[in-house]
């Protein structure tokens, strides 16, 4: 049986070696990761979120519980994410259930967020039509006076998911398509481990 921590440890080599090797002036969202969620009915929608921090248990993102990935995961947990780094051909995908992150780890990471990003995230409706042209921004200058002086809380639609996976693939380019794969199925206690055709 495959140790828990493998994929984890082959997961953390790999994100060191994009942080270490894509400059940021090209590669701004090294941490950018596509997220599929699916509906009640198992419509899917997709769209790119960012890693913020990952260990054994997996892999955590923000948002707005309120927007369309967070109700579809609240209410259809199952979700992939996929990563790409083009520059060094890798590409990780990832599959399992969405669990929501602690209040406190959720109020560590807003703390952490710059002001304007704060108040970003009470202005915003996130998913939701809006209105009249300038809703946003009147929206963001109310949560500027709401908060004016004083240090500005997570609201309390705005927090965390860990996708804690099921299933992680590792892909590498290799010529004429002969791509290397390697999957783990978690097993019990650990993972199975596979090699796919490309
Ligand atoms: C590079 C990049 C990073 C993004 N990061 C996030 C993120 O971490 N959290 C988030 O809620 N939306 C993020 N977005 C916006 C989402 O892609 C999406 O537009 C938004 O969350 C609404 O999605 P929804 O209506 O499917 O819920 C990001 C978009 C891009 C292009």
């Amino acid at each position: 049986m495959t140790p828990l921590s493998e994929p984890f440890a082959r997961f953390a080599e790999i994100f060191a070696r994009v942080n270490a090797e894509l400059p940021r002036e090209c590669f701004p969202d090294a941490n950018a990761m596509s997220l599929a969620t699916a509906d009640a009915h198992g419509r899917p929608s997709n769209r790119i979120v960012l890693l913020k921090a990952f260990d054994d248990r997996g892999f955590v993102f923000y948002t707005n519980y309120d927007s369309r990935k967070g109700s579809e995961l609240l209410v259809n947990p199952y979700c992939a994410l996929c990563f790409h780094w083009p520059p060094l051909e890798l590409q990780i995908r990832i599959e399992g259930r969405a669990e929501r992150t602690s209040d406190s780890e959720a109020d560590a990471y807003f703390a952490s967020r710059a002001r304007a990003s704060q108040l970003g995230a009470w202005a915003s409706i996130q998913s939701r039509p809006m209105e009249h042209a300038g809703d946003l921004e009147r929206r963001l200058a109310e949560f500027e006076a709401r908060f004016e002086g004083v240090s500005v809380p997570r609201p309390p639609n705005w927090s965390g998911f860990r996708v804690v996976p099921a299933r992680i693939e590792f892909w590498r380019n290799r010529s004429s398509r002969l791509h290397d794969r390697t999957v783990y199925e978690r097993d019990g206690d650990g993972w199975r481990v596979e090699t796919l055709y490309p």
